[in-house]
């Protein structure tokens, strides 16, 4: 199987390559202007994010410190519980640091709401959200992000980054799936 047959899965490209490198280097240009003379620390969340931080980091043309956490919300199915486990902490003390919290999407807002919060308790001295993609359809709690890459409707999407029981992560478009995938 190469690239073209993993295209071919998608019914509907929502994002190509090529406008996603746009976007996230527009998004990375105003993380720039808003930190510049700050010190800054992307926090990118295991595993979806990360596509958009690799790209969004080589935008930069500023130093920029990544550091990763994994989180797993239990509960069932693809919808999140808003219970969320850290599987992998911060490697780095965030206190009096302005942190940047990059993902490749918000559905419901559950796992970002808490890890904002869990973030927050650590005294840093800012907590803003970056999320490529994000569903207003889907959300259950008012989150406040600072950076949007697209508001999407409320479908089940998938590549760069994003996933279908574990595989088209490395697609590099964003779409959705044929029917005939799911069955
Ligand atoms: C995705 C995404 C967010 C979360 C958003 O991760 O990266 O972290 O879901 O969903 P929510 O807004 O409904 O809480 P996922 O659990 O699919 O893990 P993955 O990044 O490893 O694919």
């Amino acid at each position: 199987m190469d690239a073209a047959d993993l295209e071919q899965d998608l019914v509907n490209v929502l994002f190509t390559e090529k406008q996603i490198q746009d976007r996230v280097g527009e998004l990375a240009r105003d993380i720039e202007v808003d930190y510049s003379g700050k010190d800054l620390l992307m926090v990118g969340i295991l595993r979806g994010a990360v596509m958009v931080m690799a790209d969004m980091a080589r935008s930069f043309s500023r130093h920029v410190e990544m550091d990763w956490m994994a989180v797993s919300s239990y509960g069932s199915g693809t919808k999140s519980s808003g219970v969320v486990r850290i599987l992998k902490d911060l490697d780095t003390d965030i206190s009096g640091r302005h942190v940047v919290i990059v993902d490749e999407i918000i559905d419901t807002g559950l796992t970002l709401s808490w890890l904002t919060s869990n973030l927050g308790s650590r005294s840093p001295a800012s907590v803003e959200i970056c999320t490529l993609l994000r569903k207003p359809e889907a959300l259950q709690m008012p989150i406040e992000v600072k950076y949007v890459g697209w508001d999407i409707p409320n479908e089940f999407v998938v590549g760069y980054g994003l996933d279908y029981r574990e595989k088209y992560r490395n697609l590099r478009d964003i779409g959705t799936l044929a029917p005939h995938v799911y069955s």
